[in-house]
């Protein structure tokens, strides 16, 4: 049977094409799920696309995929990378593997963006190869 992997896409997300596009790229948060959901194909992946401004709805959303028994997560926490100590327990608590995601490099840009509080209780973290970085985690998981 194939894997079932859900994606998240954090705050801000929903702006992309029209949001610093220098940094992230032309691509709306529609084009990257459309090519997420052909690599998804490509790779026999079952994959789920979802987006919230809210780290409440986050964590709500990431203590559900353990019963709705899903294989992995590849999570794009946006600025909650870098603050969120409640996202990061909610990963940690379901023992669902996670890959943490950025379009941008952030260990290239401003000393606030270093610094991670996602990356610890994931797999790894791809960063900087804008929407690539999604397609990359989803040949992890395959
Ligand atoms: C981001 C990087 C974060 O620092 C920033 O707050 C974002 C986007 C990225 O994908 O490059 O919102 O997660």
């Amino acid at each position: 049977m194939s894997k079932k992997i859900f994606i998240i896409h954090g705050p801000n997300l929903n702006l992309l094409g029209q949001r610093e596009v220098t940094v992230y790229g032309k691509e709306t948060l529609g084009d990257i799920n459309n090519l997420i959901k052909t690599k998804a194909a490509e790779l026999s992946l079952q994959i789920e696309c979802w987006q919230s401004n809210t780290e409440g709805e986050i964590i709500n959303k990431i203590h559900l995929l353990k019963s709705e028994k899903y294989n992995g997560l590849i999570i794009n926490p946006g600025a909650y990378t870098h603050t969120s100590i409640a996202i990061r327990d909610a990963i940690a608590s379901v023992e669902i593997p996670a890959v943490e995601v950025h379009l941008s490099n952030i260990h290239a840009r401003e000393e606030f963006r270093k610094t991670s509080l996602i990356a610890p209780v994931c797999v790894g973290q791809i960063t900087g190869f804008g929407f690539k970085s999604y397609l990359l985690a989803l040949s992890y998981f395959a």
